[in-house]
Order: structure tokens, then C-alpha cells, then sequence
């Protein structure tokens, strides 16, 4: 019986799970997310041409791969429409889950009135009305995909959801026309009924036949609901195992778990980052890797690679390999640094506590190298690349498998 593979973000989002979808999907018949919604943004750039991706799987400029929308995703079905407009004859090469569920306008309002009214203790969401979906998914109040299969019903549920809320949405100042909703959900349901399916059974049935299934995370472990830097996290299980919630594969069909991580470390929105760098070298971080998000276009925070939290990250994951993108990013710095070990109460741990905004971190310098960009052999890195890889292997207790030297999908080193 084959299993599905996955791919999993170890830090905290951005760290190159398009890149390595893509170049994987060459090699899959199917590619599913599993989690998260338009708050992902997945950049794949094929010969110079950038392209970036926030629901549809990173699987899709593969012609043969089928690309599936989960059951844990929450769609928005404006946004997945935009989306898939530039792309042709995508009938019969994208599906989306019926029991996926939705996300309507009115739930970015809150989420944005939410934020506003947390002033400085805001989580610095996408704004994209992840979190009031998937509340309302958990309180079950939640609408799903499979629903515009019967708008008649489906318009009484959000009618019921409105009068049930109305003094919130009053409070928050948020407008729900139930008419203009009317209008809008028969025009997403008209255009979205040929991709609605049941994805458990696509999924289920592509193992049975042999056929090769990888699993998209979008985010990273630590931005996960229960594992991650709570409440500075997304809403939903970024880790393993939302790929088993939220595609309806058990546990026991899930293969080679590859964690992607950045050869140093980004965040954006509020939270924890012991390893953040706040001077010179954070700026320089951020320049050299055009850290800038593809989904907000906000700058990420940035700092230097992490061994307790990718440590923790490798064991919540059960990651095979890592996959250790933007090596070139490092290139020119004389010195690299890197967080071994963090100091809480005056004890030395290696573990993510609870109260990770206490620590702080002990780090062990490394001799720099010149240029690593575009190389696509391991043999071909400079010593010193080579020893910083072995360095977060060693100390990660956790195979490198791939290094990423470049945007580019050709520019990375299997091992
Ligand atoms: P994702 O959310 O994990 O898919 O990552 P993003 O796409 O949001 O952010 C990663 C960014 O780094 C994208 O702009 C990629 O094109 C880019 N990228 C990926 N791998 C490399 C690499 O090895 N080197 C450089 N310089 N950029 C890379
Ligand atoms: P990809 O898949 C990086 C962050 C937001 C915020 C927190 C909660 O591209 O790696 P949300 O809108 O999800 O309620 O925001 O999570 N966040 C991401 N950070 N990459 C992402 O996705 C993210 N998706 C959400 O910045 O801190
Ligand atoms: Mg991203």
C-alpha cells in the first residue's frame, strides 16, 4: 500500500513549502493541503516567473498531478476563484472537499475588528478571517463548501447565523446584507460545483491504486493551535498531524514526513522569537531574502536558525528529513550564528518552554563562506556551507535531505 507524503513547515511559516511542493510534484499523481487558508502564501518561481499560490496546492504547475483542497482547509470562495483565474482547464485537476468549510467576507471583518480592538496585544493575523472560521467550524455554526450544493438551506444557515450574532456583529461593526450574500454565494456555487467532491475518497482511492500523494502544510509547527506560540499562532493544527484531521488519511498512511526550514529563521505578526536579531544583521537577513510576505507584503522579522525549536519541531513532526532552504541568504556574512541551547532562570534548557518570551538564547558562532547561490551539488558548497548543514543535522538530530540554493526550482542540492 503506498502512503502519502508530507511536507511540513518547522519554524514559523515562509520557509519555502511552495518551492519544495513544486519540485517534489514533478515526482506525485496528487498534491493536497490539508490546513489553513488564503493566510498561506507559497512562492514557486519556474525559470524567473514568480508565482504565488494561497489555496491552490503547490502541485498545480505539474499538468499531471491532481490537486486537492481538504476537509481542514477553510476556502474562501471569492479568493479561490480569483485565484484559479489565470489557470486553464483546471475541471478534473483541482477538487475541493465538500466538508472544507467556508470563508465569507463577513469573517475577515471580524477578524480585523477583532485585532483592532486587541490594540497592542494584537496577534498580527493575516486579517483573513481564518480565526472566525474556523470558530465557528469548532462551535459549529460553521458553513462548508459542500453546502452550495443547496443554497436554499444553505442561505437559512447564514440567515440563522446572522440573527444569532447580530448584537457581536453590532459591537464589532461589522455589515452582513444577507441579499448581497444571496447573489454572491449562487454565483460561487455555480462556478465552483464542478470541483466539489468528496476529497476523503479521492485520496483514499489514489492510495489504493498505487498512485503517489503529497501533502502540502501551509504555515509552520510553530504557529500550530496547540503546539505552537500560543495565542500567537494560526487556528488550526500546522503540524502532522492536521494532515490526518484534514484530509481523512489515518496515521497509518502517512510516509516520509520532510520538515522545511530556512538555513536562519523568520516570523511575521506578534509573538515569541528568542533568536530574533533586532540590529544590522536582522535588516541584512531580511534584504538578502527579500523577507517580505507574500501574502501582506508585511516585513518578517528575522534572526538566526533555531536548534531547540526545529529539535521540537522534528519530534511533533516525526520528520524523516529537512529540507534547509535559502543557504544563499547566509552568503558574504563573516560570521553566522546559530541558537544551540537558551538560558530560563539561570538554567541552560534545550526545549521549548511554555514561556518562551523568558529565554534567552546562548548561540555558537560559525566562519561564513563567500557564495552559494545557484549551486546543485553538495560537493560544489564552499567548507564552510558544508559544515554549517552538517552543524543543524548534527545538532537537530535530523537528516538534511535537500538544500535549497536559490528561488529557482532547479537550484537545489538532493542529498
Ligand atoms: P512558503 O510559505 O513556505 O511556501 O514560503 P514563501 O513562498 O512564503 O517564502 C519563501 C520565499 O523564499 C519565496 O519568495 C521563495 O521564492 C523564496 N525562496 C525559496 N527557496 C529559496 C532559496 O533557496 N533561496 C532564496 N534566495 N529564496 C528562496
Ligand atoms: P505560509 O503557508 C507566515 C501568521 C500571521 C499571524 C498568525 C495568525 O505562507 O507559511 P492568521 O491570519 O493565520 O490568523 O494569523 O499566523 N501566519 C503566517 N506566517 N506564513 C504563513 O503561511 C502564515 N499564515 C499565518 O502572520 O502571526
Ligand atoms: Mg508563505
Amino acid at each position: 500500500m503506498n502512503r502519502a507524503d508530507l511536507i511540513v513547515g518547522i519554524q514559523w511559516g515562509d520557509e519555502g513549502k511552495g518551492k519544495i511542493v513544486d519540485l517534489l510534484a514533478m515526482n506525485y499523481d496528487v498534491v493536497s493541503r490539508y490546513q489553513g487558508g488564503h493566510n498561506a502564501g507559497h512562492t514557486i518561481v519556474v525559470d524567473d516567473k514568480k508565482i504565488a499560490l494561497h489555496l491552490i496546492p503547490s502541485g498545480i504547475l505539474n499538468p499531471k498531478a491532481i490537486n486537492v483542497i481538504g476537509n481542514g482547509v477553510v476556502v474562501s470562495p471569492k479568493k479561490i476563484l480569483e485565484e484559479m483565474k489565470p489557470f486553464e482547464n483546471l475541471e478534473g485537476r483541482l477538487f475541493i472537499s465538500d466538508k472544507a468549510h467556508m470563508i465569507l467576507d463577513y469573517h475577515s471583518d471580524i477578524d480585523i475588528a477583532r485585532e483592532k480592538l486587541r490594540g497592542k496585544e494584537a496577534i498580527g493575523t493575516t486579517g483573513k478571517g481564518i480565526g472566525p472560521a474556523y470558530a465557528d467550524k469548532i462551535t459549529r455554526v460553521g458553513i462548508r463548501i459542500g453546502d452550495l450544493n443547496n443554497i436554499d438551506k444553505l442561505l437559512k444557515k447564514i440567515e440563522n447565523y446572522i440573527s444569532l450574532n447580530l448584537p457581536i456583529l453590532k459591537a464589532l461593526g461589522v455589515e452582513c446584507d444577507i441579499n448581497a450574500l444571496e447573489s454572491e454565494v449562487r454565483d460561487y456555487a455555480q462556478k465552483l460545483k464542478p470541483f466539489i467532491i468528496d476529497t476523503t475518497k479521492l485520496l483514499w482511492n489514489s492510495l489504493n491504486e498505487n498512485k503517489k500523494v503529497l501533502l502540502e502544510g501551509a504555515q509552520g509547527s510553530m504557529l500550530d493551535i496547540d503546539h505552537g506560540t500560543y495565542p500567537f499562532v494560526t487556528s488550526s493544527n500546522t503540524t502532522a498531524s492536521g494532515a490526518c484531521s484534514g484530509t481523512g488519511l489515518s496515521p497509518k498512511k502517512i510516509g516520509k514526513v520532510i520538515g522545511i526550514a530556512k538555513a536562519y529563521c523568520t516570523r511575521v505578526g506578534n509573538g515569541p522569537f528568542p533568536s530574533e536579531d533586532l540590529g544590522y544583521n536582522g535588516d541584512r537577513l531580511a534584504e538578502a531574502g527579500a523577507e517580505f510576505g507574500t501574502t501582506t507584503g508585511r516585513k518578517r522579522r528575522c534572526g538566526w536558525f533555531d536548534v531547540p525549536l526545529a529539535k521540537y519541531a522534528s519530534e511533533l513532526n516525526g520528520c524523516d528529513e529537512l529540507a534547509i532552504m535559502k543557504l544563499d541568504v547566509l552568503d558574504g556574512f563573516e560570521k553566522i550564528k546559530i541558537c544551540i541551547a537558551y538560558e530560563l532562570n539561570g538554567n541552560k534548557i534545550d526545549y521549548i518552554p511554555n514561556d518562551l518570551d523568558e529565554v534567552t538564547p546562548i548561540y555558537k558562532e560559525f566562519k561564513g563562506w563567500n557564495s552559494v547561490v545557484g549551486i546543485r551539488e553538495f560537493d560544489k558548497l564552499p567548507q564552510e556551507a558544508k559544515d554549517y548543514v552538517k552543524v543543524i543535522e548534527e545538532f537537530t538530530n535530523t537528516r538534511v535531505g535537500m538544500i535549497s540554493t536559490s528561488a529557482n526550482r532547479s537550484d537545489t542540492i538532493t542529498l
